[in-house]
């Protein structure tokens, strides 16, 4: 049988890790799909850029819509990443009856649903395995590996250039911006790092995996999203200390009253697998009713771990390309006509434990004025450590430190409010959320 013909549209890092993966490996992917992928035709900005793999017997080109209206190409590959020339490309590869693989995150969790629409009425596939966590299958895994559960939670380390910023700072001490800068040069990092850093990359992540975990429409706007940009390294320290791990983590959940879907710093037990998973590695929690709680753990960025999930997702194009629409794997897990309109929550209802810190002048009565807020808003403490310290002037402050158990956020907004305000307490309350992520949550 004649090779499925494919265009591919960016030769960067991925693009050119695509490239060499199906290269290397085309006997043996052949004889997985039941005929022959080819690349026939790149597109690339710079057509003299030097390249690390080698693009003998493709035609490349300067110009990505020469690759969507080519009649000849039957799949396209979009790997130029952003949400506004990908998404015309993509639409326009769509209209013109082709199937797309992409490892974009962000076009999916803005416009996703559009995309998937269009590509319904068109009949043909949109495959996204790459977009989240690089080379982990984890959308297969939720989408059909894990179809007999009603998914309860899941939490992941989801971006990598974040997770080896933490684990660089906490085992070495080094600085935020000079390991930001290896993660760029290493290729992990987004071509705008704040996506990284402030949690963005990771959103776009989770509310795609919590479309496929719970049935519902891909909802970016809702992602309660926060970065790692304030954590310190004393932060880093008091946790180890108490017994816990700071991790950048992605969390959905589904509650009686709502879907929680938040990015934030989380402080996790450091027993727990997930709290070991350093550097660029990410790893997906998902606790299902039937199978319990499941990791999953592997390179989550990088030219052939992310080519890894492009090249499985041809394969899996190529294998249904004679099949029926209808009986394809829906592209959002549930059939597209049953999705749910269960409501994002608020992250004020959210309910979460705390790591607190705050800086007070060593006299008698702070803790107990402290306490005696968290009490009034019937916020329960699990431990407390004081540090003594003398400030700049040489007076005695120490600094108060609490784990408490799970309380609304809306509560600890108030308790915080409350304690900066009282006169003992200088500046403002440090706040890291918590979770214990045990199988019987
Ligand atoms: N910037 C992303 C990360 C790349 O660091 O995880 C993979 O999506």
């Amino acid at each position: 049988m004649e090779p499925v013909k494919v265009g591919l549209l960016g030769l960067g890092t991925v693009g050119g890790g695509t490239v060499s993966v199906l290269a290397r490996n085309g006997a043996e992917i052949a004889r997985r799909a039941g005929r022959g992928i080819k690349i026939v035709q790149a597109s690339a900005r710079d057509l003299k850029k030097s390249r690390r793999c080698d693009t003998t017997g493709i035609k490349l080109t300067a110009d990505p819509f020469a690759i969507v209206n080519n009649p000849e190409i039957q799949i396209v590959v979009e790997l130029i990443g952003g949400d506004s020339l990908a998404r015309e490309l993509v639409m326009q590869a769509i209209q013109n009856g082709k199937h797309v693989v992409t490892a974009n995150k962000a076009l999916i969790a803005k416009h996703g649903n559009e995309i998937f629409a269009a590509a319904r009425a068109k009949g043909v596939m949109v495959a996204f395995e790459a977009a989240v966590a690089g080379g982990i299958p984890i959308i297969k895994t939720i989408r059909e590996g894990l179809a007999g559960n009603q998914i309860q939670w899941l939490a992941g380390i989801i971006n990598g250039t974040g997770n080896f910023i933490l684990t660089e700072m906490r085992d070495k001490g080094r600085d935020f911006g000079d390991v930001l800068a290896e993660a760029q040069a290493l290729g992990y990092a987004e071509a705008d790092p704040t996506f990284d850093v402030e949690g963005i990359d990771a959103a776009h992540k989770l509310t795609i995996l919590a479309s496929i975990a719970f049935g519902i429409p891909l909802q970016f706007s809702k992602v309660y999203t926060e970065g790692i940009t304030r954590i310190t390294r004393e932060d880093v320290s008091n946790a180890e200390e108490l017994g816990y791990r700071i991790k950048h983590l992605g969390i959905a959940r589904r509650t009686a009253t709502g879907i929680e879907l938040r990015v934030h710093p989380t402080l996790i037990p450091h027993r727990r697998l997930i709290a070991n998973v350093d550097g660029v590695m990410n790893a997906v929690l998902v606790k299902g009713d039937a199978v319990g709680p499941t990791l999953f753990y592997g390179a989550g960025a990088g030219a052939e771990p992310t080519a890894s999930a492009v090249v499985a997702d041809l394969v899996d194009v190529t294998r249904t390309l004679t099949t029926d629409p209808e009986n394809r794997v829906p592209h959002l897990a549930f059939q597209a006509d049953a999705l749910t309109d269960v409501p994002i929550l608020s992250m004020d209802e959210v309910e979460t434990a705390y790591y607190l810190r705050m800086q007070a002048l060593d006299q008698p009565g702070v803790l107990a004025d402290v306490t005696r807020v968290l009490a009034d808003l019937q916020i329960s403490i699990e431990a407390i450590i004081q540090k003594e310290s003398p400030d700049e002037d040489g007076d005695s402050t120490a600094s108060i430190i609490m784990l408490t158990h799970r309380v609304r956020e809306r509560a600890m907004k108030q308790a915080i409010e409350r304690i900066q305000a009282l006169p003992a307490i200088t500046g403002d309350v440090v706040r890291i959320r918590m979770e214990q992520l045990s199988s019987k949550q």
